[in-house]
């Protein structure tokens, strides 16, 4: 078993498509093993997504997750890392294949409605972040 970061994004709870995202993870055969809904500030946004801090879109980056709550879960299955992010489809909601979340909900690539861990080191970074042991169910 393996486990893995999600986040559903400020557009998409607001946009009140959290609950089709999350039945959507279910029915994937993912498991949800911790979860909950909060508001980012700048910064704790600016250090969650440091890898990005050179980047030319980091300051709408940072604006858009910190533009309402987001959804932070824990994820468990075989191989989940890669599942989830085949579920998710590509950063581009326009390049992104058909059924997959991110094609689905997703506006553009700055609001692209979910985010994963995109390797075991940055599940493990992702899930600290958000999560203590006691929040993760065995
Ligand atoms: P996410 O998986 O949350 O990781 C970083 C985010 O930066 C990414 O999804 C996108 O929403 C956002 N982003 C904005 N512009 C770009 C870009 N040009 N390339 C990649 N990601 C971008």
């Amino acid at each position: 078993m393996e486990r893995t970061f999600s986040m559903i994004k400020p557009e998409a709870v607001l946009g009140c498509v959290a609950g089709k995202i999350i039945t959507r993870i279910e029915e994937s055969g993912l498991k949800i093993i911790a979860q909950k809904m909060l508001r980012l500030s700048k910064e704790q946004a600016a250090c969650f997504y440091a890898a990005h801090k050179d980047k030319a879109f980091f300051e709408e980056l940072i604006e858009n997750i910190t533009a309402g709550p987001v959804i932070v879960q824990v994820l468990a299955g075989e191989n989940a890392i890669e599942e989830y992010r085949r579920l998710m489809g590509a950063a581009n909601p326009a390049a992104a294949e058909e059924n997959t979340l991110r094609r689905l909900y997703g506006i553009s690539i700055e609001k692209n409605a979910v985010h994963g861990s995109d390797c075991p080191e940055t599940a493990a970074r992702e899930i600290s972040f958000f999560f203590n042991q006691l929040e993760i169910i065995k």
